[in-house]
């Protein structure tokens, strides 16, 4: 896996093409290491993948091979406490995407499947090559989804549609996920780098810490009443007014969200 920075925007690229980018606990342990050490000045991450596909999903050898290596048969091994914690981290690569201090874009060409699905899920944003595809087939696997992808897929497409997605396994193309919520924008796949500068560059000329607060309003709405989320945006507000007209107030750092 690749990490590079260029000014505000980081990019991480899944970098087994040969392997179609296929998914392991390292991959997902190098994905938590990544968030971890952000540099704090980074407010747009892109993922991507490598060569034809951006994620086949996890890498089927985990299905086989001897306990020991990585494989799902060491994970089953494990007392449940241990068991349950490996799991945990392997959800730490996926959920510091939805920071607020960042907005995580998803940059999907060729197969999304399985882990590769659910990690295009994990980001804010996803932009598609007109080649797409989504599917979730841990259920055919005797899977569940379990890398944080269940929740932003009922967000995005509803309950229903992902009860039918999920338990048929079957293929999104781009085209529908563009109509189902499940992409921003869907482009011929060579204007995909361009599409994404694009997003990118706009991201940037938002207000840093506006931003991180709006993004902290967005993601907490659907869980609060109306009532709830009008006292959230009060707050949120009185910092940012504070913050830009403060004056004596700001300086004397009794800024508390009374308005
Ligand atoms: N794990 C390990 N290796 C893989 C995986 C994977 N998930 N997917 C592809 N590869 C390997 C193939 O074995 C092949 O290796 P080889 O060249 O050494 O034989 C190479 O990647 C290329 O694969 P192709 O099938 O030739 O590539 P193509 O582009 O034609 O097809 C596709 C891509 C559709 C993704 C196909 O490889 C596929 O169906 N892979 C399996 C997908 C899958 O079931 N993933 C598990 C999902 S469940 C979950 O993630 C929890």
């Amino acid at each position: 896996m690749r990490f590079e920075v260029g000014g505000e925007i980081a990019t991480i690229t899944m970098d087994r093409p040969e392997k179609r980018n296929a998914q392991t606990f390292a991959t997902w342990s190098a994905l938590a290491r990544i968030g971890r050490n952000l540099p704090g000045h980074v407010r747009v991450v892109v993922i991507r993948g490598e060569g034809p596909s951006f994620s086949a999903g996890i890498d089927l050898r985990m299905f086989t091979t001897a306990p020991g290596q990585g494989s799902f048969a060491s994970v089953a091994a494990l007392d449940t406490d241990a068991l349950l914690e490996r799991v945990t981290e392997a959800q730490q690569g996926f959920l510091w995407l939805r920071r607020p201090d960042i907005v995580s874009i998803a940059v999907v060409q060729g197969h999304a499947i399985g882990a590769g699905f659910q990690l295009a899920l994990s980001c804010d944003l996803r932009i598609l090559a007109d080649d797409a595809k989504f599917c979730m087939k841990e259920p055919a696997l005797g899977l569940v989804p379990d890398l944080t992808g269940t929740k932003p897929l009922v967000e995005l497409v509803g309950v229903a549609k992902a009860v039918e997605i999920c338990l048929t396994a079957r293929t999104v193309e781009a085209e529908e996920a563009l109509r189902l919520g499940l992409a921003e924008r869907v482009v011929p796949r060579e204007r995909l780098d361009e599409a994404v500068g694009e997003l990118a560059a706009a991201l940037l000329t938002t207000d840093r810490d506006a931003a991180a607060a709006t993004k902290r309003l967005l993601l907490g709405a659907a869980a609060r009443t109306l009532e709830e989320q009008s006292a959230a945006e009060r707050a949120e507000q009185a910092v940012r007014l504070r913050t830009l007209f403060g004056g004596e107030r700001a300086a004397r750092g009794d800024g508390s969200a009374e308005s």
